[in-house]
């Protein structure tokens, strides 16, 4: 059995990540989140009485409890998935994601080098820091073309500038110091307890309440779609048997414009939601992202062939999955949209001011 301390696990892609460890391994797992607004552990609520889960509400940039964290757990390895993730909060207000990608990164990787140097030989060659990024970090691709592994770096947004800082943080860290880490880039997810705030989810909760779908521009920008436990097992396939200091491009071979999505989930809806069908009359073009990347695409072919890595969900398939589980989850929805998903900051903070 392995111990692995996970960053950001009450978020979309964490908790995917944590649920497939406590359901499908013999793993434990320390889940280590601030519970920002993403954050939300009733995402967890599956597996959160498992003895092999533990939650620590701990700020990756506050060095002392990220130090307490690891010498308290002796975690085998880490997966770092903390982040401010939304590019579009990071327009309007950028400094959380200097904060949390940028300072909260070097602060775990200073804990994390600390805590390596000290544990015996064989626990320190097994060790591994996996840091989760994006393809985002490559900038904007025109019609043609694919990211790879060696593709130079050129984020646009904040956050993408973020995220790309982190990233060479981490190789920086193994250049110098022989931390043993892999770093993965991945392109969009989607699926289930996804915070409706990305296009996805907004769209599902928004037609099912006969609400505008907003569209950027002109709804042709391109994204590849990939679907969260996908995802979530490539990351446990890298982490396993991945080579350190490697990076390992992970994305579905899923390229759509946006417009594509929204339509399909109007379609999806129509079938298994008819009240208000056709959902697609709720569409609204509305003024454009500044800076909007214009198309994401994944060469994934290196996971593949070097790991065996493939995707078990298609677009169509995921997507319906997607749209079935926001219509059968509406207490999960429910709590993200009242505020109650906060109940146990809410709870845990009037229990310590009045202790
Ligand atoms: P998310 O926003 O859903 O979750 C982020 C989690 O990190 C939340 O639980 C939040 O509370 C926590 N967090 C934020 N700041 C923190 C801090 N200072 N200390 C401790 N915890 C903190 O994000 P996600 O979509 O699950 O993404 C997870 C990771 O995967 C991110 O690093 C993101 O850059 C990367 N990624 C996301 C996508 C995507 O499509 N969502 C694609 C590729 C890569
Ligand atoms: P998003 O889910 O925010 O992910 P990212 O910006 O990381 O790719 O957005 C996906 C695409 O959908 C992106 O091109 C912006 C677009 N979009 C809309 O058209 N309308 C929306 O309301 C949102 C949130 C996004």
């Amino acid at each position: 059995m392995t111990k692995i301390l996970i960053t950001g696990g009450a978020g979309f892609i964490g908790s995917a990540v944590i649920r497939q460890f406590i359901n499908d391994t013999d793993h434990s797992v320390i889940n280590v989140d601030k519970l920002t607004y993403a954050g939300n552990l009733q995402s967890l609520a599956s597996v959160s009485d498992d003895p092999r889960y533990c939650f620590e509400h701990v700020d990756i940039c506050d060095a002392a409890e990220v130090a307490r964290v690891f010498r308290e757990h002796q975690p085998d390895a880490v997966m770092h998935l903390a982040a401010e993730s939304h590019v579009d909060r990071s327009i309007s207000g950028p400094a959380a994601f200097i904060q949390t990608n940028i300072v909260g990164t070097y602060t775990l990787l200073e804990a994390a080098r600390e805590y390596w140097n000290g544990l015996d030989a064989a626990r320190k060659t097994a060790f591994r820091f996996h840091h989760i990024s994006t393809d985002e970090v490559y900038g904007s691709l025109d019609e043609t073309g694919f990211f790879t592994e060696d593709t130079a770096y050129e984020p646009n947004s904040p956050y993408s500038a973020s995220k790309a800082s982190s990233d060479h943080l981490v190789r920086a860290w193994h250049h110098t110091y022989g931390l043993p880490v892999l770093t993965t880039n991945c392109s969009n997810n989607y699926g289930p307890y996804h915070f409706p705030e990305k296009l996805i989810p907004l769209v599902i909760l928004n037609a099912v309440n006969g609400k505008p779908l907003p569209i950027y521009g002109k709804g042709d920008n391109i994204r590849d779609w990939l679907y969260v436990d996908d995802h979530a097992r490539a990351l446990r396939l890298v982490l396993e048997r991945g080579t350190p200091g490697e990076t390992y491009n992970i994305g579905g071979w899923n390229e759509k414009t946006n417009l594509e999505v929204v339509q399909s989930i109007c379609a999806i809806l129509d079938d298994l939601h008819p009240q208000g069908a056709p959902h697609n009359r709720h569409i609204t073009y509305v003024t454009d992202r500044p800076g909007h990347d214009k198309r994401y695409a994944i060469d994934a072919s290196k996971i593949a062939r070097d790991l065996g890595w493939k995707p078990q969900e298609n677009f169509e398939s995921g997507l319906r999955k997607t749209v079935a589980w926001y219509l059968a989850n509406d207490a999960w929805v429910q709590g993200v949209t009242s505020g109650e998903y906060q109940h146990w900051l809410q709870k845990n903070y009037t229990n310590r001011s009045a202790a």
